[in-house]
C-alpha cells in the first residue's frame, strides 16, 4: 500500500514550514523597528534650519495667524510650508540687508525653494488629514503645543498611535469654538467648563472620531 498523499507533501513542505516560523517572528520586529523610528517617536526633535525662522517672533511676537503662511491647512491633509514669496512680502523692505536673511533672498531670486527640513513626519503606513481636524474644532495646540513660543520648531508629542487613539475615543477635553483654532493661548475657563464646551460642540456637530484601523490605515 502506497502512503497517504497528505504526509509526504507534509515531508517535502517542513522545511519551508521552518522558514515562516523563523520569518514571522523576524518580519514582526522589523515592522516594529521601522514604526519606532526615531522622527515618529521622538519628543523634542528639532533639526536645524536653513533660515533661523522664529515662530516666537512672527506667530507671537507679531501675531501673523498661522494660515497666512500655512495656507492650505484648513483645505488639504498636508499644512503647505510657506513659499519665498510669502517671506519677501514683508522682507524685501523689513531687515533687508539682514545676513540672516541672506538665503531669502538668494531663494527668491534664483526661484530655488529655501531646503526646510521636516521636523514632524508619520510613517508613509499612515494616514493623516489637516483638514479633518482643523475644521471639526481640533486647534493646533492640541498637537503642536505653543509654536507661537517657539524660537525653533520642535516635536511635542509623540504622534505614536495609543496617543491619536486616546483624543479620538474621548475628543471632549480636545474640542474648541471654531474661531479660536489658530489661537494658541485660548483656554476654557475651568476642566468643567472644557467638558461642557466639548460635549456641546461634539453634539452639534456630531463629531466621531474613528477608531477603526482603515481611518489610519488604507
Ligand atoms: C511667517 C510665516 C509663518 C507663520 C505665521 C507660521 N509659520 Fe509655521 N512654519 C513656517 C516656516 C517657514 C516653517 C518651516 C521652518 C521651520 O520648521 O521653522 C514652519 C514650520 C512649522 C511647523 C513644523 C513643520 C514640520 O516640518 O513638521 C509647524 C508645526 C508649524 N510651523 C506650526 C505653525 C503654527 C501652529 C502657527 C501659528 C501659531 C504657525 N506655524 C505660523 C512659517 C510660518
Ligand atoms: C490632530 C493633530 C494635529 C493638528 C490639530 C494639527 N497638526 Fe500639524 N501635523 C500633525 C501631524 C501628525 C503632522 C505630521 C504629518 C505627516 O507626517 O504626514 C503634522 C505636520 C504639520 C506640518 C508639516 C507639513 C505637513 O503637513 O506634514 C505643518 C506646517 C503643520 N503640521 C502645521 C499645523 C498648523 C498650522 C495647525 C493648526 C492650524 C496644525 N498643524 C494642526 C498633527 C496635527
Ligand atoms: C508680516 C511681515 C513678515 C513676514 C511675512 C515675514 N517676516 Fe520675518 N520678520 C518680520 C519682522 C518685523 C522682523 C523683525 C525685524 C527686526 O528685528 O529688525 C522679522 C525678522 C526675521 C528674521 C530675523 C532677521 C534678523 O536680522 O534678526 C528672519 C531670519 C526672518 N524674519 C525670516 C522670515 C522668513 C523665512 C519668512 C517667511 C517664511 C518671514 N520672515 C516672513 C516680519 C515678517
Ligand atoms: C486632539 C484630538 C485628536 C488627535 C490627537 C488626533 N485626532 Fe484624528 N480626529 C479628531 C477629530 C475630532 C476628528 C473628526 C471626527 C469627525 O469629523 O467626526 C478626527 C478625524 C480623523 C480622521 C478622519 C478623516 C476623514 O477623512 O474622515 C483621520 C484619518 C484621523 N483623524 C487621523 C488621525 C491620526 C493618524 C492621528 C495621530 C497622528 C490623529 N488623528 C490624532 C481628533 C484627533
Ligand atoms: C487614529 C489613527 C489610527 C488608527 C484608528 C489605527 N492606527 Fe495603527 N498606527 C497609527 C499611527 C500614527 C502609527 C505610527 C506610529 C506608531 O507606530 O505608533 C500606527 C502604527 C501601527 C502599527 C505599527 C506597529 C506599532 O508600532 O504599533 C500597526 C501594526 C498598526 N498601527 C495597526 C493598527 C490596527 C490593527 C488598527 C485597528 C485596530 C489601527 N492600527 C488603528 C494610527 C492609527
Amino acid at each position: 500500500m502506497s502512503k497517504p498523499y497528505l504526509p509526504l507533501w507534509f515531508d517535502r513542505a517542513r522545511p519551508l514550514f521552518g522558514a515562516i516560523l523563523l520569518f514571522v517572528p523576524l518580519y514582526l520586529l522589523g515592522v516594529a523597528w521601522f514604526a519606532a523610528d526615531p522622527q515618529t517617536i521622538d519628543i523634542g526633535y528639532s533639526p536645524t534650519q536653513p533660515v533661523p525662522f522664529s515662530h516666537a517672533l512672527h506667530a507671537g511676537e507679531l501675531g501673523l495667524d498661522c494660515r497666512y503662511c500655512h495656507t492650505t491647512v484648513e483645505k488639504a491633509a498636508h499644512a503647505a510650508i510657506p513659499s519665498t514669496e510669502i517671506c519677501m512680502n514683508c522682507h524685501d523692505r523689513i531687515a533687508p540687508n539682514s545676513p540672516k536673511l541672506a538665503l531669502v533672498r538668494e531663494s527668491y531670486a534664483t526661484g530655488q525653494p529655501i531646503p526646510w527640513v521636516r521636523v514632524h513626519d508619520l510613517p508613509d503606513f499612515v494616514y493623516f488629514d489637516h483638514s479633518a481636524h482643523v475644521n471639526r474644532g481640533v486647534s493646533c495646540v492640541e498637537c503642536h503645543d505653543r509654536v507661537d513660543r517657539m524660537e525653533r520648531v520642535y516635536q511635542a508629542r509623540t504622534l505614536r498611535m495609543g496617543w491619536c487613539l486616546e483624543c479620538h475615543r474621548n475628543p471632549e477635553p480636545h474640542l474648541r469654538p471654531q474661531d479660536q483654532i489658530t489661537n494658541l493661548a485660548w483656554q476654557a475657563g475651568s476642566p468643567e467648563e472644557q467638558q461642557r464646551i466639548g460635549e456641546e460642540l461634539r453634539r452639534k456637530n456630531n463629531i466621531q472620531p474613528s477608531t477603526s484601523c482603515s481611518t489610519c490605515h488604507r
